[in-house]
């Protein structure tokens, strides 16, 4: 399966899938990965691994659906049958979701439908959960809202800052995204309304 990876920043998860396509757990190849920000890390990390990249700037594009139509002309000029968000920080329109309907998954730093948006990890502290998590989810035309894949759970210490809690999701979310792609490369993943059914 060719899938294609969207990030904006660091890349720690997108070097979590390369690792596990490297080490024989995943059955993939990505095929490219697209950034939004020209000096992403994470851009660098394709590049050492030989991986196609393509930075496409929003501010570059005269519209939005400029922007998304380069996007989606990579990820079809390489024939991806999925897209990845990997620390993508872009909203993208319902539009380019409802093109690539259930074929779309995204990591979100906290337990959905808790604390969407930005800054998932602060949300917690402040809320004063005492746990937080990761989610990863099919992404639908909403923001952080569509149907659950798996989701991991992490403790939240009374002392935990963003950051502290912020590094203790990442591990998780390091394992969550891997897990989520082996059952969607394994077909083992169904969409039943807003449900997830995931075959044994
Ligand atoms: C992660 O916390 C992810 O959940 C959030 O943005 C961060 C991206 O980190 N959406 P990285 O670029 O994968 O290191």
């Amino acid at each position: 399966h060719k899938i294609g990876v969207l990030v904006s920043g660091r890349g720690s998860n997108l070097q979590a899938i390369m690792d596990r396509i490297a080490d024989g757990y995943l059955p993939l190849e990505i095929a490219v990965v697209i950034s939004d920000k020209p000096d992403a890390f994470a851009l660098e990390r394709a590049q050492k691994a030989d991986i196609k990249t393509v930075a496409v700037e929003r501010k570059a594009c005269a519209s939005k659906e400029e922007f998304e139509a380069k996007i989606n002309a990579a990820l079809e000029a390489e024939g991806c049958e999925l897209v990845v968000l990997a620390g993508f920080m872009r909203i993208l329109s319902a539009d380019f979701v409802n093109k690539w309907q259930h074929k779309i998954i995204n990591i979100h730093p906290a337990l959905l439908p808790s604390f969407p948006g930005l800054h998932g990890q602060k949300q917690a502290v402040d809320y004063g959960v005492k746990f937080s998590g990761c989610t990863v989810h099919f992404v639908d035309a909403g923001t952080d809202s569509g149907p659950i894949i798996l989701q991991k759970v992490v403790p939240v210490m009374d002392d935990d800052t963003e950051d502290t809690l912020a590094d203790r999701i990442l591990v998780q979310e390091h394992i969550a995204m891997p897990e989520a792609l082996k059952l969607w490369a394994e077909g083992k993943l169904t969409i039943e309304g807003r449900k997830v059914k995931v075959k044994a």
